[in-house]
């Protein structure tokens, strides 16, 4: 399948007259539309409420779309919190799924009522010493071992550090209720980026029965399953894209089978999906501004690794877009880098691109989830701004690119660089 971007060369051209290159693009209406089918696929489930992940894209523009949608904020620190509280998000559209959590974001996040999924059975003390328990709780369980589904193995539980054993679970839970908890959830996440409608049926189906367990073996109500991220998006043109329809359907069919008859017909299933929301959603757009021929083919760009480190963190595959040559063939092979003093700084290695001409403005696709969230600041270098592409075809700057004065900040109780400051 080909992948085309939801921005053109025409647009870009216009965009730039008031907002430089790099920058990060938002499609309001393709955030908005997904929105809508994440609601639509879980409707069966009555309390179903989306979580999302406030670390795949922390602006709170989008957060405010998502609101509308009902969809609250899984947040994993103290700054996340402060956003989604600031952004009048209330307590219970809080999910606050963290691990190795200072005392102080837990103190905040009880200040705010956000509800607590606790990564360990040790931080059941460490809650109460610090703050207070809740009456209204979730545990993070890992079963360990490695996550296998129909196409093989998925991801390694048991070389993973968050959560719980299963052993620990029904102990926490035990101690949980002593304590005076009320109301239990139950979280998991066992694998990233699945391209497959299987996952979460697959963690729904181990979850469920778990939480059938817990019921039996500690008689304690449990309020909802949180089946956490791991929806993937297709990066490669090859991917089928997920349904979420069917991952909606499936999760159904799971819940029938195991609560229903359990007579647990009232658990809230909870997501807290990142990538599925807003990856497709988002763009890098950067320009070609240099060319270099040595051993290989060289393409620079006014982006780096700064902007965008998943293929240098991962090896992460970004699909590129040369604007305006989109029916060009794909005949010149390039390493399509960033200006890093880091050899890792390439958005792409051998790719078969049309031929760049410098000036050229690149469309690095699928960007808009663990994209722009995950810079730094390595070689001084300033993250861009983030545009939204709004319904209407307006531009709605949502951050603005940092200045120098950003970057300096740090040193403002400092009188030696005073004038950068
Ligand atoms: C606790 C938690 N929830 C949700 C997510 C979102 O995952 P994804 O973007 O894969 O949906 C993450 C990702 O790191 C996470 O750590």
């Amino acid at each position: 399948m080909e992948k085309k971007p939801f921005v053109n060369l025409e647009q870009v051209k216009e965009i730039v007259k008031t907002y430089p290159t790099p920058f990060y693009l938002y499609d309001e209406k393709g955030l908005r539309e997904n929105a809508k089918k994440v609601k639509e696929a879980f409707a069966w489930n009555p309390n179903f409420k989306e979580y999302f992940a406030v670390k795949a894209t922390p602006n709170p523009y989008l957060l405010k779309i998502f609101k509308e949608y009902g969809i609250g904020c899984d947040c994993s620190s103290m700054t996340e919190l402060m956003m989604a509280h600031s952004l009048g998000f209330s307590g219970e559209d809080i999910m606050f799924s963290s691990n190795a959590t200072p005392a102080s974001e837990f103190q905040y996040a009880r200040e705010i009522n956000a509800t607590i999924n606790l990564d360990d059975i040790t931080h059941i003390e460490f809650l109460e010493k610090c703050a207070s328990l809740p009456e209204v709780i979730s545990c993070r369980f890992n079963p360990g071992g490695v996550f296998k589904m129909s196409n093989g193995i998925m991801d390694n539980p048991g070389d993973s550090k968050y959560g719980m054993t299963r052993e620990q679970m029904f102990s926490a839970f035990k101690i949980l209720k002593e304590k005076g908890v009320k109301h239990f959830g139950i979280h998991s996440f066992l694998a990233s980026n699945t391209v497959t409608n299987e996952y979460y049926p697959k963690l729904a189906g181990i979850l469920f029965e778990l939480a059938k367990e817990l019921k039996k073996e500690v008689g304690v109500h449990i309020a909802f399953i949180n089946l956490s991220g791991g929806v993937g998006i297709p990066y490669t043109p090859d991917e089928e894209p997920n349904d979420i329809y069917a991952i909606g359907q499936g999760v159904k069919a799971e819940y029938e089978r195991v609560l229903v008859p359990a007579g647990m017909g009232d658990v809230a299933i909870y997501t807290e999906m990142g990538r599925f929301m807003t990856g497709p959603y988002g763009c890098l757009v950067t320009q070609a501004i240099h060319e270099k021929h040595i051993h290989k083919e060289y393409i620079g760009c006014d982006a780096c690794a700064v902007n965008l480190m998943r293929p240098a963190m991962y090896g992460a595959y970004h699909h590129i877009t040369v604007l305006g040559k989109e029916d060009a063939p794909c005949n010149h092979k390039y390493d399509v880098t960033g200006s890093l003093c880091e050899n890792n700084d390439k958005f792409a290695i051998d790719r078969m691109l049309p031929k760049i001409d410098i000036g050229d403005y690149l469309v690095l696709h699928d960007t808009g989830a663990h994209g722009f969230a995950m810079g730094y600041s390595y070689n001084g270098k300033l993250k861009s701004s983030e545009l939204l592409l709004k319904e209407d075809g307006s531009i709605q700057m949502i951050r603005r690119a940092e200045t120098p004065k950003d970057y300096f900040a740090t040193f403002d109780f400092s009188d030696i660089i005073k004038d950068l400051i």
